[in-house]
């Protein structure tokens, strides 16, 4: 592959700049797929202590996200909510948040950064945290997403013997979120609060 002629950037020509423009943009219609390459690897993964892989949680929750009717930014955003966690632990919540705000709409993109804290509602007490400390959030239009995404798609998903989809099933859902054009004001609906899909009473 043709390379630039620079070793420090400051050296580089128009010429260099216009190959790396170039092959950037091969790069950024990788993500995709870089992404479920990276949620595959962590099939090898067990989340220490629990009876799932982090592969497994993420199926899960998009699983259960789809089987509730919930659009395809939700699912995305279900199945990528923690694919940061082995990376950035203290912060994994802002990082899945980070890889998805541009190309998912921002209620998406909040609850995925927020659901940390949210989460700590259902353990927090244990260790002696304020369990609601989500309420500092209550006033905010995307308070409820976030409950409803940790209650239904979050906590929900560390079960061995649900039958989730398999990564396949959602390859096209990834590719189809991360070739939007970024940031464009009909995909990111800023301000709009939609909620999760109702769930349908049971039978
Ligand atoms: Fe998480
Ligand atoms: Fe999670």
């Amino acid at each position: 592959m043709k390379t630039v002629s620079f070793s420090q950037m400051k050296d580089g020509t128009a010429e260099d700049y216009a190959l790396l423009h170039e092959l950037e943009k091969d790069h950024v219609s990788g993500t995709a797929k870089r992404l479920l390459r990276e949620l595959a690897s962590q099939e090898e993964e067990t989340i220490a202590g629990y009876k799932v892989t982090r592969l497994d949680h993420a199926l899960q929750s998009a699983t259960r996200a789809y089987r509730e009717g919930a659009d395809v930014d939700w699912i995305v955003c279900a199945l990528l909510h923690d694919i940061g966690d082995g990376l950035a632990p203290q912060n994994h919540d802002r990082f899945a948040a980070e890889i998805l705000r541009p190309f998912v709409r921002e209620e998406c993109a909040w609850t995925v950064e927020h659901h940390g804290l949210f989460q700590t509602h259902y353990y927090g007490h244990f260790y002696g945290w304020d369990r609601n400390a989500r309420d500092e959030h209550k006033d905010h239009p995307y308070y409820q997403a976030c409950v409803d995404f940790c209650e239904r798609w979050d906590q929900s998903c560390f079960d061995p013997d649900y039958k989730a989809e398999p990564l396949s099933f959602f390859e096209d859902m990834v590719a189809e979120v991360f070739s939007r054009k970024p940031y464009e004001a009909d995909i990111i609906k800023e301000g709009v609060a939609s909620g999760l899909p109702m769930l349908q009473a049971a039978e």
